[in-house]
């Protein structure tokens, strides 16, 4: 009830003496907005589960949100990679969000490294973030299991440091894809622990995404969800050529098609469905599920191969524009830099406000 504090206060005076100064502030004041925030690491190139489950909200947040979007580097050098290349990586990450729409001065695009505020949160999560829960966290043990000899406690500690990415500006929606879940339930608990024993200064943060349901793109092999470094050939890339999406969407997993009306779909078959929503005509889409839901034993309708070859092309026209827009923006240097100065001032504004509140409520303010 944002007017509350406004309405009492003009019951208090008296209508009929205050000015009309205080009517106008009540009417016109702004609702502040709710604030946003995400982020990227850049651990290889963006590909659609990135922009379907996440960059695509940005864009749709951006007007009517105050937002805050990164790139997590620091999150990178948990798995410990090549330095030069990450360099490229970062940019690259900030070109390829411009290029899918992000508007740098709507919203404050920036590097994690640039906001120091962000570290000493963590610190301060850290204490109240346990060694048991961390273990159980279902990312890290995927870590640990592909990567036994490399158990690093910035491993471990992955999600606090998620948690002060998202408090550090206390926002309360962070638009990702349904593999970030658990992160932001561990966000909530640190948030509520902090506010239990210092005092309430953080908001509850909740994943978001426009449709109720979060998003998971699968890989194009029907082997979990698409991500940046796994199996590069059934991972569609924001970069790669036409030639590439065409070759990777016809290589994609079907199978001999339903053998009844209106089968189960197999995931890697609904993943299919899924893009083809996402990039083509609405009618091309219900065309082909409605050949799905007709074949019956002996009758099979829906072609596969002519699916793919329609999605391949509304694929390869949907990632064009951004492909190449990105590579401009990427070879810009000097607007790069500019951009990235403008994102950590305006990060830095948000982080060090908060970081104030925090000191107060736990009392490390000696001067
Ligand atoms: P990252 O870099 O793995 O992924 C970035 C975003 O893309 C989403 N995503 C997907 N969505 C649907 N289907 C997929 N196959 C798919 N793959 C990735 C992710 O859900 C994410 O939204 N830990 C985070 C980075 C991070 C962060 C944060 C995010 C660090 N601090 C604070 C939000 C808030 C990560 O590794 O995302």
């Amino acid at each position: 009830m944002p007017f509350l504090p406004g309405i009492i206060a003009i019951i208090q005076k008296k209508p009929w003496t205050i000015d009309y100064g205080l009517w106008t502030n009540l009417i016109f004041a702004p609702m502040e907005k709710e604030v946003v925030l995400s982020g990227i690491r850049p651990t290889g190139f963006l590909h659609l589960g990135n922009y379907f489950g996440a960059m695509r909200n940005y864009v749709r947040m951006q007007d009517d949100f105050n937002c805050y979007f990164f790139v997590a580097n620091w999150h990178s050098l948990t798995t410990h990679p090549d330095t030069k290349e990450l360099q490229n990586s970062v940019h690259r990450v900030i070109a390829e969000n411009i290029a899918c729409g992000l508007d740098p001065e709507k919203v404050a695009l920036y590097i994690q490294s640039d906001v120091p505020e962000i570290a000493e949160l963590y610190l301060y999560l850290n204490m109240l973030a346990y060694k048991g829960e961390l273990e159980k966290t279902v990312t890290f043990k995927e870590k640990v299991r592909l990567n036994p000899e490399n158990v690093n406690a910035g491993l471990l500690t992955y999600p606090v440091l998620q948690a002060a990415d998202i408090l550090i500006h206390r926002a309360v929606k962070v638009p990702v894809g349904k593999d970030q879940e658990q992160h932001l339930e561990m966000a909530r608990n640190f948030a509520e622990r902090f506010n239990y024993r210092y005092g309430e200064v953080l908001p509850l943060p909740y994943a978001f995404n426009y449709d109720s349901e979060l998003v998971r793109i699968m890989s194009l092999d029907g082997t979990g969800k698409m991500s940046k470094s796994e199996n590069q050939l059934a991972t569609l890339y924001l970069a790669d050529d036409d030639e590439s999406i065409r070759k990777k969407i016809m290589k994609a997993k079907t199978d001999q098609g339903p053998a009844e009306t209106n089968a189960v779909m197999p995931d890697y078959i609904r993943n299919l469905f899924t893009l083809m929503k996402l990039v083509s005509a609405a009618d091309t889409a219900k065309k082909f599920e409605d050949d799905f839901n007709a074949s019956s034993t002996g009758n099979c309708i829906i072609r596969y191969g002519d699916m793919k070859k329609q999605l391949a092309e509304d694929m390869a026209k949907f990632i064009q524009p951004i492909r190449e827009k990105a590579a401009d923006i990427q070879n810009n240097k000097p607007l790069l830099g500019k951009i990235i100065q403008q994102g950590a001032d305006k990060a830095r504004a948000s982080a060090s406000e908060t970081l104030k509140l925090v000191r107060q409520a736990i009392g490390m303010n000696y001067v």
